[in-house]
Order: C-alpha cells, then sequence, then structure tokens
C-alpha cells in the first residue's frame, strides 16, 4: 500500500501498554546526544589550569545547549497536573444510541488520565480553591476520544468569547504575579450566570482532598449518534468508587502546609500500592426533541440536567504511574474535538469554541507534530495526508501525499460522515434566551447540609472581604441574595453588609 504515514504504533505500546518499570542499567557508558561516549562529565575542558573553558568541549556546550531549551510553554490554564495510565470496561451495550466501539461489550480500552488545578502555574500548590481538571484519553481501535471534563457539572461562563476574560481576571494578576479576588470579583460582578458555579466553588466540594476523592463530569452536552444515524444528546458523569471528602475551609492551611503536592503523592501512592482507584462511568441521555423542555436552555453548560435519570454504562481504573513526567503528563494534550465515530459535539456555544481553542494552543504548545508523541498517537495507524512541520517523525512513505487518487488505496468511507443538524434563523449574535441565572445556585445551596453551608459562608465571604470596590461587592451579595435569600442572609452577616441594600439590588435582577 502506498501514501501510509505510519505512526510508531510499537513505540506508543510499549509506553501506553507496558506495566513493568525496567530496572536502570547501570553497567551502560554515559553518552553524548549522538551517541559517543563521554569520558569526564565533572570537569570541562579548560586551556591550562588557570585558562577559559574551551568552546571546543562540544560535550560541555551540547549538555548546556539542552538544558536551556528543557521547559517548553506551560499550559495557559490547567498548568499545575498529574498523570496515570489505567483502563475503561463498558459494562452497558449501547449499540441503540452510538456506533463508538469504546462502548462495545467485552471490551477493555486502556486510557490516560490527567488531574488538574485550574490557574495556579505549573509548580503551585494542589490544594487551591480551583475547578479540578478531570481529562481521559481512551486509546480506542477507531482512533482516540478525549473527554475533557472538570469535577463538577457545569461551568462559570456560557459562551467562549468570554473565556480569555475569565482566565485574566481571575488568573495571577498581570502587575503583580498574584491572584487577586478584586479582579476575579470585577468579572464576576459582570458574569451573572457565574453564581452556579462560584456557588459551587466555595462549598467544600471546591476542595476536594484527593483526586481520588472527587467525581468528574463532561459538562457539555455531547451527541451519540447510532449506526440508523439517530442522534441523542448525552452528558457524562465519572462517580469515585472511592466515595467524596473534601477539606473544610479549618483544614486547608494545615494541608498545604503539610504537603502541597498531596493530590499526586496520594494518587500515586495509591497506584503504587496496588490500591487501584475507579470510576463508574454514568450518562443522561435525552432525544433532542427533549432538551427544550427545561425552564433554562438545554444547551448552557452553566446548568445541570436536573431530573434526568443516570445509567451506569462502564467503569475505569488507573493502575499505573507513568515512568517519565515530562513524556506523559506534560507532553499529554487532551482535546474537546478529539471525537471517534459515534460521538460528535453538541451545539453548546462553549464547547463549540473549544473545539477549536485546544489544538490551537497545542501547535504553539507543543509543536505541529504533538499528536505524533507517543502519548498522543492512536493505537492504530494514521493515514492521513498531513505531513511535514517541524520535528516531524511519523515516518509517512510514498509519493501520494493527496486525495482523490487512481493509484492510492486510501479512501474515505460515507459512514463516517458528520451527522445532519437541522438549522433555522439568520446569523446573529445573541445571548441565549433562557439564562436563568441564579435559580440552580440557589437550588445547590438548599441541598447542602448545615455544615456544608457553613463552609461556603466561611470560604465566600473570606474572599469577598477583599473586595474593596463596594459595588462589586454589593453586586455579588445580590446575585447570592437572589439565588438563595438563607444565603444572602449569610452572606450580609458574615461582611456586616447593608441588608436592604443587597435586598433592593437582588428585586431588580430577572432569574429567567
Ligand atoms: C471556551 C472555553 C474554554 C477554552 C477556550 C479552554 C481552553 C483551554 C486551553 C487552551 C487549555 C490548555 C490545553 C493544553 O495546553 O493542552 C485548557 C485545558 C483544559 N481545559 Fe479548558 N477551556 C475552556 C473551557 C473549559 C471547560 C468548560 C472545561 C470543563 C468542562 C475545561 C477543562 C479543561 C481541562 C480539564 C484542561 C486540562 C487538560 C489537560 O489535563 O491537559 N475547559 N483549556
Amino acid at each position: 500500500m502506498q501514501n501510509v504515514s505510519r505512526v510508531f504504533k510499537r513505540t506508543l505500546l510499549s509506553v501506553v501498554l507496558s506495566a513493568t518499570t525496567l530496572p536502570p542499567v547501570f553497567a551502560a557508558n554515559l553518552t553524548r546526544d549522538n551517541g559517543s561516549p563521554v569520558g569526564d562529565n565533572q570537569n570541562s575542558e579548560t586551556a591550562g589550569p588557570e585558562g577559559p573553558v574551551l568552546l571546543q568541549d562540544s560535550h560541555l556546550v551540547e549538555k548546556l545547549q539542552r538544558f536551556d531549551r528543557e521547559r517548553i510553554p506551560e499550559r495557559v490554564v490547567h498548568a499545575r497536573g498529574t498523570g496515570a495510565f489505567g483502563d475503561f470496561v463498558p459494562s452497558a451495550d449501547l449499540s441503540d444510541l452510538t456506533t463508538a466501539q469504546v462502548f462495545s461489550p467485552g471490551s477493555k480500552t486502556p486510557v490516560f488520565v490527567r488531574f488538574s488545578t485550574v490557574m495556579g502555574y505549573r509548580g503551585s500548590p494542589e490544594q487551591a480553591r480551583d475547578p479540578r481538571g478531570f481529562a481521559i484519553k481512551f486509546y480506542t481501535g477507531q482512533g482516540n476520544w478525549d473527554m475533557v471534563g472538570i469535577n463538577w457539572p457545569i461551568f462559570f461562563i456560557r459562551d467562549a468569547i468570554k473565556f480569555p476574560d475569565f482566565v485574566h481576571a481571575n488568573k495571577p494578576g498581570a502587575v503583580t504575579g498574584v491572584q487577586d479576588p478584586n479582579l476575579a470579583f470585577d468579572f464576576f460582578a459582570h458574569t451573572p450566570e457565574a453564581t452556579n458555579m462560584l456557588t459551587h466553588l466555595y462549598s467544600d466540594d471546591g476542595m476536594p482532598d484527593s483526586y481520588r476523592h472527587m467525581d468528574g463530569f463532561g459538562v457539555h452536552a455531547f451527541k451519540f449518534v447510532n449506526a440508523k444515524g439517530e442522534v441523542h444528546y448525552v452528558k457524562f458523569h465519572w462517580v469515585s468508587d472511592q466515595g467524596k471528602k473534601d477539606l473544610r475551609p479549618g483544614e486547608i492551611a494545615a494541608s498545604i502546609g503539610s504537603d502541597w503536592n498531596l493530590m499526586t503523592n496520594d494518587l500515586y501512592g495509591a497506584i503504587r500500592k496496588q490500591d487501584f482507584p475507579k470510576w463508574d462511568l454514568y450518562i443522561q441521555v435525552l432525544k433532542p426533541s427533549d432538551l427544550n423542555k427545561f425552564s433554562y436552555d438545554g444547551l448552557d453548560d452553566t446548568k445541570e440536567w436536573l431530573g434526568v435519570p443516570e445509567r451506569k454504562i462502564g467503569t475505569m481504573t488507573l493502575n499505573r504511574v507513568p515512568d517519565n513526567y515530562f513524556e506523559s503528563t506534560e507532553e499529554s494534550a487532551f482535546a474537546p474535538s478529539r471525537l471517534v465515530p459515534g460521538i460528535e459535539p453538541s451545539e453548546d456555544r462553549m464547547l463549540q469554541g473549544r473545539l477549536f481553542a485546544y489544538a490551537d494552543t497545542q501547535m504553539y504548545r507543543l509543536g505541529a507534530n504533538y499528536n505524533s508523541l507517543p502519548i498522543n498517537r492512536p493505537l492504530i495507524d494514521v493515514h492521513s495526508n498531513n505531513q511535514d512541520g517541524r520535528m516531524n517523525a511519523s515516518g509517512r512513505t510514498g509519493d501520494v501525499n493527496y486525495e482523490p487518487s487512481g493509484i492510492s488505496e486510501l479512501s474515505q468511507d460515507p459512514k463516517y460522515k458528520y451527522v445532519q443538524t437541522p438549522l433555522s434563523g439568520t446569523t446573529q449574535q445573541i445571548a441565549i434566551h433562557k439564562k436563568q441565572n441564579f435559580r440552580q445556585a440557589g437550588q445547590y445551596f438548599e441541598s447542602l447540609t448545615e455544615q456544608g453551608k457553613g463552609d461556603l459562608v466561611t470560604a465566600l465571604s473570606g474572599d469577598l472581604s477583599h473586595v474593596t470596590n463596594e459595588d462589586n461587592k454589593y453586586t455579588m451579595l445580590s446575585y447570592f441574595n437572589k439565588a438563595d435569600p438563607d444565603l444572602g442572609a449569610r452572606l450580609i452577616r458574615a461582611l456586616n453588609a447593608d441588608g436592604s441594600k443587597v435586598k433592593t439590588l437582588s428585586a431588580k435582577l430577572s432569574d429567567e
């Protein structure tokens, strides 16, 4: 067969599947990068005992050059993370819903998972009050499927056009390099749809005590497409078999003080002890005609699908710690656009932006050929006509690097075409109609225990007390009061705020 770009399947298999770590080979000679043996790795070559170091010491020069280039840009968000290998085993036949083979009964799919915080730098403490990234790469027989989610079912904003502003306001500040609640709440005071997510963020759920003790969610709706081309909208939920455990506000400082790499050490410690963590995967399923039946927009990622039953469809087990942090965790690239036949994106406006942003940042962060890196390569051969670029080692052969062709055997198959979606209206720049910015935040608050409500108020009032701009502080209070008057009253008390002012502002807000 001509025109086949072969991915290094054998190398990938050894990286992804090998369960053992080889002992270090001490007998081998230290070499330079060209393989030639090193004679002295401790003393540079100098011009006599007092003279300068010689440029001709190419071992020294190469060593320093490679060292100078060790860092790549950290992820623009989710820079602090930790990864582990494992597998996914489906437990239900989903052929009525999707053609995705990852759900074929009897199959076992290798996975790589990366957990992360969002706003901190690469070496920042893992116990931040932050959502936790929960990203899974499934190495399926139909190519790689990435589910790039977090530990809650919702997000702060509902349109990708706001994401860079959201991140700028919440990342360490442009002047001080330090996170500043004044800037964050300046943004949130103008972003009422974030109220639901903020209520989660400041609850105890905002501080899981470890990655093993938290759930994961795909957040957005996706489309399942079956062999007949029928579409169902689905949401994904990973339920921790270890149960959920959180840190309470009074426990956070001691936890950071004891070990700020605690989440990684906990995960790797458990896996090394063969206490393999597991998560069961559940889905919610809706017919397209049912999406509009909510009092809110069914494709708004600031909302959960309340009242839609979940069904279990499989289990993921993490059972291997990577041997090389950089080549696995740092070089891994997850993207919501990395989908397989039978799973397609929904029209959720945030998801649509994400479909572009991840591969784009990864071409910058890792280079155009990041998909050929061992951690990102599919287990199956790749036959695309994408070629060349910096650091390309895909090993493609053959001179037919185009399609259609009468001399290449590569072809397309119409059964993998994207599903057709009915459209209406004109192009537009208009917010969604059923915004309902506050109700689910109130329902979430009401679902908490008395202790949970108290902890939420302690944590939230702690950060709001740093907000010096009174307009922003009162606007935030009005949002929480609109969500739930009891939450509002508790925050007013904790901050010694003017309750009638909060109520007046709150009364002006719409929750439609
Ligand atoms: C339009 C909105 C969003 C944009 C533009 C965006 C963009 C990004 C970018 C550029 C990265 C870095 C990727 C890399 O360097 O490899 C990233 C990482 C990540 N994002 Fe988002 N993001 C958005 C919303 C979300 C949402 C709603 C979720 C959760 C459902 C999410 C979950 C994650 C996770 C888990 C990672 C880390 C993946 C890893 O471990 O490598 N993001 N995001």
